[in-house]
């Protein structure tokens, strides 16, 4: 199959540039001047010509922290990997990274083999997986080293969530000295939970039930400082680190003296502490509900730190921390007990759109906004560069984006298995029109015409920041 984008302008992460791109398969053929003779050759034999006039035509973008069918709080995140891919799609995400788990007691491989039959056969669009490493002992140590073989190349640890996912200070350090010695990154979900679960005692004590106490019982002073624990750590075991989900400033400053002496330290941020604030968490009744997410929503003023974290790259990717729980039956196993409120909010529909808001608004460029969605994740998680870029060879995951259209986010016309919407009635300028998914067009007149199971399972490399 030959395919042919013609008239738009080619958004990587080096810039914008005029240009016709050829697909050939699965990859890109060449990227040609609209006006040569391999373009006019095109015309001619191309089995299918897209018009991209008047559109951005960019890298799909890679959505590097997502939670499918994840089990939490007594209940599992309502999207399957058929469905979250399909929204994921929708939304011009052509690859998630999504996180299987070790459970206490369990091996890394049972983990993977589980995360393994829940998504084969499923994705829409090709899928990665981190692991999250919630029992370290010699055996998960020595697993680690097995999985990078399989294309599992960063661990997720937890500060937080004793007794669920939490790792003292000595396994994290353990941790570290084995990605250190082989090569992985460390993904650190810094708050500090053995105080979190003093406070959320004592302000349930106090009567303090509703959702707003989930944010004022995990404070920013306590990201700030797990953060800062956790570079330290990483410091002494030599071993990269990658902070997930940044919410704070008082993280993000930690993040740039580390980044200023020059510790191999990495952040993301998400849509959601961007967008979103602790007012919406304070919202009537148990509205809040829907916003419960850690770390928690923070106060506005952090957003223009977190904006200006992106445009310096003291931040360098948005991912989505996509965990959409129902509001019916699922956010209200937390009535009345805001600490039983499962944790995690949908996005993954939602993240392009979000952040070319920035664009709009003069926060980052369009470089910029590709680089954050798309080419440095795949440069972060080894995918790079058969993803997060156009370019000849690369695989053909291109999004065609109308930075002109406009349209309005709801839960009556998202894709994603949730009953609600983080951003109800939101209008945003800018909007995914086509999308192919290793050359084959998915999305196409706000349609879903790709299929599941044509996502195929990725085997990354090391991060390449640090090869
Ligand atoms: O609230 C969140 N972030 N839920 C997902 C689990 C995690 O910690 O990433
Ligand atoms: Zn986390
Ligand atoms: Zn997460």
């Amino acid at each position: 199959m030959k395919i042919l984008i013609s008239g738009g302008t080619v958004v990587n992460a080096s810039g914008p540039f005029v240009a016709d791109v050829l697909v050939e398969g699965e990859t890109i053929a060449a990227l040609v001047a609209p006006d040569s003779s391999a373009s006019a050759s095109w015309q001619e034999s191309a089995d299918r010509v897209i018009d991209a006039r008047g559109q951005f035509v960019i890298p799909g973008a890679i959505d590097g922290h997502t939670h499918m069918e994840m089990p939490f709080g007594g209940t599992q995140s309502a999207d399957t990997f058929e469905t979250g891919t399909r929204a994921a799609a929708f939304g011009g995400t052509t690859t998630i990274i999504d996180f299987a788990i070790q459970s206490k007691g369990k091996s890394l491989r049972e983990g993977l083999d589980a995360w393994h039959a829940k998504a084969e056969g499923k994705c829409a669009i090709d899928y990665g997986f981190h692991m999250i490493v919630s029992d370290v002992n010699e055996s998960s140590l020595n697993e680690m080293d097995l999985v990078i073989d399989e294309g599992v190349t960063s661990f997720k640890l937890f500060m937080a969530y004793p007794g669920v996912f939490y790792s003292t200070d000595g396994e994290i350090l353990q941790a570290m000295q084995q990605a250190s010695s082989n090569g992985s990154t460390i993904m650190m979900h810094a708050e500090n939970g053995i105080a979190i679960d003093v406070l959320v005692a004592q302000a349930l004590a106090r009567g303090e039930s509703d959702p707003r106490f989930h944010g004022s019982t995990r404070p920013a002073f306590l990201e700030g400082e797990a953060t800062h624990r956790a570079i330290q750590l990483a410091r002494v075991a030599g071993a990269p680190l990658y902070i997930v989900h940044l919410s704070a400033a008082q993280a993000l400053d930690e993040v740039v003296k580390a980044r200023d002496r020059g510790q191999s330290v990495f952040a993301e941020t998400c849509p959601q502490y961007l967008f979103l604030s602790d007012a919406d968490l304070a919202r009537e009744g148990f509205e809040g509900a829907k916003y419960v997410c850690s770390p928690p929503l923070r106060p506005e003023s952090n957003h223009a730190d977190l904006w200006r974290g992106l445009r310096t790259d003291d931040l360098s990717i948005v991912s989505t921390d996509h965990c959409p729980f129902c509001f019916k039956e699922q956010k209200e196993l937390g009535v009345g007990d805001f600490s039983k409120i499962p944790n995690g909010i949908p996005g993954v529909e939602h993240r392009l759109d979000l952040i070319f808001q920035g664009v709009e608004r003069g926060e980052i460029s369009l470089a910029r906004w590709v680089d954050v969605t798309s080419t440095t994740p795949a440069r972060m998680f080894g995918l790079f560069p058969k993803k997060g870029v156009l370019a000849p060879g690369s695989d053909a995951d291109i999004v065609l984006y109308d930075p002109d259209a406009t349209h309005t986010f709801s839960a009556a016309t998202h894709h994603m298995n949730v009953d609600y919407s983080a951003y109800e009635g939101l209008e945003v300028r800018g909007q995914v029109k086509t999308v192919l998914a290793r050359g084959v067009v998915v999305i196409e007149g706000n349609q879903f015409v790709g299929r599941p199971g044509s996502g195929q399972f990725l085997q990354r490399g090391l991060n390449g920041y640090l090869r």
